[in-house]
C-alpha cells in the first residue's frame, strides 16, 4: 500500500527536487542513496551510486559501508539483497515502501520445493539450483541451503559454469528466457533444455534427457520485445546495432547484434565510437539515458517497455524519505527474517566470490 502523505503529493518539481537537496545535505554520510539504472531521471539524478543489479549488490556489500542508512531506489528484491548484504548495523530503506517485481513473484520456494523433489527423484543430488537475483530472498534461501547460487544477468554464464563444473544439472529460476539464453550460449543444445511449469501437474513437461531445467517465468519488460520489433527497426535505420538484454526471449536475443546485462548495454553503447547507431531492447527509462548521455550517437528503444515496479519510486517518495530520517522516523523499511537470510547469504556470497 502506498502511503505517501498528502503534504507530499502537491510539490513541483523545483520545490521538490530543491528539499530532496537539502535533505541530502543535512543527512550527509548516514546516508547513501543507490540507483538502478532503470530508476527514472527525477529519482535517479540523487542516486550516490548507480548500477545494475550485481554492482548494487557489490556497492551495498562493500562500499556503503560508512552510512546509517542505505536509501535504495530500485524494486524489492533488490533492497531485500542490500539489507542482507550490508552492515547489520545498517538500515535498508525503500522511498516507495513497495515496488514488488512481478517476475520475482514468480516462483516461491514452497514451489520450488515441488520441482526439487521431482528432479532430485530423477537425478539423486546431481544437479545445482540456481536463482536470478531477481527473486525474492525465500528462494535465494532456498538456493543456497541446496548448493546452489544466485546469478545476476552480468554473471549467469559465469555461475552455470561454476554450477556444471560440478553436477550434470541445474534448476534455475525465475525466468525463462535468460535461463535459455544462457545455457544455449555455454553450448547446450534446446534439447537439453526443459520447462518446469509450476501450473501444471509434475511441471507439465518431461525432463530426463534435460540438462537445464529453467522455471516459467518472465519479466514482461524484456518479453514484450519482438523479432519484428528488430525487423522494424532494421527496415527504418538500415545499419543499426540492435543490443538488448537476455531476458529477452531468445528468437529476440537471436536477432539481435548483441546481448548483454545492463552494464553491459551500457558500456556498450558508452564505447563507441561517435556516429555509432543503436537501438536498445531494454527498460525505457535507461533507454532514454543512453540517448541523453551520448548525443553523438543514434540511441533509439527497440520498442517502449516501462518497469512499473521501478516507476513507483517517485522524487516524492524520496523526499518524504529523506525528510522523514530527519526528524528521527523511518520509512520502508526492508528487513528479511534472520534464518532465510542466513541461507540467502550463502548464495549470494557463492555469486559474488565466483572468479569470472
Ligand atoms: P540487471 O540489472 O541484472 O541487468 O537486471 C535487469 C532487471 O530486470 C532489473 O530488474
Ligand atoms: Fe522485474 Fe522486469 Fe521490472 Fe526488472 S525490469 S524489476 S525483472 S519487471
Amino acid at each position: 500500500m502506498n502511503t505517501l502523505p498528502d503534504q507530499y503529493r502537491n510539490l513541483s518539481d523545483d520545490e521538490m527536487f530543491a528539499r530532496i537537496r537539502a535533505a541530502r545535505e543535512k543527512l550527509g554520510p548516514d546516508v547513501v542513496i543507490l540507483g538502478h539504472h532503470y530508476q527514472r531521471e527525477e529519482v535517479i539524478q540523487f542516486a550516490d551510486y548507480r548500477g545494475d543489479s550485481l554492482e548494487l549488490s557489490r556497492i551495498a556489500a562493500t562500499q556503503a559501508t560508512g552510512a546509517r542508512y542505505i536509501v535504495f531506489c530500485g524494486v524489492d528484491f533488490m533492497a531485500e539483497t542490500a539489507a542482507m548484504l550490508c552492515d547489520p548495523a545498517q538500515t535498508v530503506l525503500m522511498p516507495a515502501m513497495e515496488a514488488p517485481c512481478p517476475m520475482a513473484a514468480m516462483a516461491d520456494a514452497a514451489d520450488a520445493q515441488v520441482a526439487w523433489d521431482a528432479l532430485t527423484a530423477l537425478w539423486g543430488d546431481d544437479v545445482v539450483p540456481i536463482t536470478y537475483q531477481n527473486s525474492y530472498a525465500g528462494l535465494k534461501a532456498f538456493c543456497g541451503q541446496r548448493g546452489g547460487a544466485v546469478c545476476t544477468s552480468a554473471n549467469a554464464q559465469a555461475v552455470f559454469r561454476w554450477a556444471l563444473a560440478q553436477k550434470g544439472h541445474i534448476l534455475f529460476f525465475p525466468d525463462e528466457h535468460l535461463g535459455r539464453n544462457t545455457a544455449l550460449a555455454l553450448g547446450i543444445s534446446l534439447e537439453e533444455i526443459a520447462v518446469w511449469d509450476s501450473h501444471k501437474p509434475e511441471g507439465g513437461g518431461t525432463f530426463q534427457k534435460a540438462k537445464v531445467v529453467i522455471w516459467k517465468g518472465y519479466c514482461h519488460v524484456h518479453a514484450y520485445f519482438t523479432v519484428e520489433h528488430v525487423r522494424t527497426v532494421r527496415e527504418k535505420y538500415g545499419d543499426i546495432t540492435v543490443i538488448v538484454h537476455p531476458e529477452c526471449p531468445m528468437e529476440v536475443v537471436q536477432a539481435a547484434d548483441l546481448n548483454g546485462s545492463t552494464s553491459f548495454i551500457l558500456r556498450t553503447v558508452r564505447d563507441a565510437p561517435p556516429g555509432s547507431r543503436f537501438a536498445v531492447g531494454t527498460e525505457i527509462n535507461m533507454v532514454a539515458r543512453l540517448a541523453r548521455d551520448y548525443p553523438d550517437k543514434l540511441v533509439v528503444p527497440l520498442a517502449r517497455s516501462l518497469c512499473g515496479a521501478m516507476y513507483r519510486t517517485s522524487p516524492n517518495h524520496l523526499l518524504y524519505a529523506l525528510e522523514s530520517l530527519l526528524q528521527g522516523e523511518m520509512v520502508g523499511v526492508i528487513t528479511v527474517p534472520e534464518d532465510t537470510a542466513r541461507w540467502a547469504n550463502v548464495a549470494l556470497e557463492r555469486m559474488l566470490t565466483l572468479k569470472e
